[in-house]
């Protein structure tokens, strides 16, 4: 087994190995004293999985509570997370028991805040099934719930007990779902992580990429673990691609936006002389080799004003990450006012 322990303000480790799901309970016993157990899960996850980690849940003793939910973004809201707030406060959970996020992103951001604020807050033990989740969302502690405003509008840090990463769980994956996680896992490579490039382009196994991408954030979850200094390099991408999935309503998945908006952010760091075009040539060959999209309808007016809304600004200044060479970017504080100028030039194909 692979074990990535994150020293933040609380000690917890990232197990990753085949066959987890099965040993699910025994794994938490190690790290909870919990009587009852409620597993969160989406409907899809949960017909694949929901038995087989309540079994293993209720063999090593807990009592088990489950509670699914439909699948996709619209289910991280506030309906949702008051439903489930409801429904713990039904089970009689105490301080003392422990929520369980079977799932992606979805799952694990609305579980974990509804653990950070169920009795002013309890643990819980993230099961990420998706690449996605399994590189980025499980590990940091960061929760959430979108608001119509935009996404990720409310929620805490709340750190993890643990995290249980089983791979084999990514063969049920649908190939695009698959793809949206390569997109994070390429966001890694074109931060600090040129090395994982290369893998990329040849034959690698998927559990040494997942295990570097948790190193990389437990590095970085360790220095700013509440986001205010290199935890944004992590946003690579992400402001245009929080801009993209709002305006499509979240028609366009996060790890597709995310691949988009390394592009433009790389088109727009060359046309303002800070990378080379090589970067962008690598970029868009990786994310061509992962069948990700590159391109996107919506205007830089568009762009720019979900950009205003994002949590990530800080009054007139927001920060973004920039792709200076391929495998190393660099933050730069923007004033709002100069964002536009900055951006549009990701736009200009001459
Ligand atoms: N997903 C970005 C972060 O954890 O900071």
């Amino acid at each position: 087994m692979k074990t990535v322990t994150v020293h933040a303000s609380k000690q917890y480790e990232v197990r990753i190995e085949d066959g987890l799901l099965q040993k699910a309970g025994q794994q938490i016993l190690t790290v909870s004293k919990a009587c009852s157990a409620v597993l969160v899960s989406d409907e899809t996850v949960f017909s694949l999985y929901g038995a087989t980690v309540q079994k293993s849940l209720q063999d090593a003793g807990f009592t088990v509570h489950t509670f699914t939910i439909k699948p996709g973004e619209a289910s991280k809201s506030t309906a949702t997370l008051v439903k489930l707030w409801e429904f713990l406060a039904a089970c009689n959970i105490t301080r003392s028991d422990l929520l369980i996020a079977l799932g992606g992103g979805v799952v694990g951001d609305l579980t974990g805040f509804a653990a950070a604020t169920f009795l002013r807050g309890i643990d819980f033990v993230q099961i990420p099934t998706t690449l996605l989740a399994m590189v980025d969302s499980s590990v940091g502690g960061k929760t959430a719930v979108d608001l119509q405003h935009g996404k990720n509008l409310a929620g805490a840090f709340h750190q993890p007990s643990l995290v249980l990463c089983d791979p084999t769980a990514l063969q049920t994956l649908p190939e695009e779902i698959f793809s949206d996680g390569m997109a994070e896992v390429i966001k890694y490579g074109f931060i600090n992580r040129p090395e994982l490039i290369s893998m990329l382009e040849n034959q690698y196994d998927i559990t040494d990429i997942i295990t570097l991408c948790v190193e990389d954030k437990r590095d970085i979850v360790e220095q700013d673990e509440r986001d205010n200094g290199c935890r944004q390099f992590l946003n690579l991408g992400h402001t245009l691609a929080h801009g993209i999935e709002l305006q499509s309503d979240y028609t366009v998945s996060h790890g597709s936006a995310v691949a988009i908006g390394m592009v433009l952010i790389t088109k727009a760091a060359i046309k303002n002389n800070l990378c080379t075009a090589e970067t962008l040539d690598v970029l868009l060959q990786l994310l061509n080799q992962y069948n990700l999209p590159t391109e996107t309808q919506f205007t830089c007016e568009q762009l720019f004003e979900a950009t205003l809304e994002d949590k990530k600004r800080k009054g007139d200044f927001i920060t973004l990450v920039i792709p200076t060479v391929t495998g190393k970017s660099e933050l730069k504080k923007f004033a709002i006012n100069d964002l536009p100028a900055f951006l549009i030039k990701a736009w200009d194909n001459t």
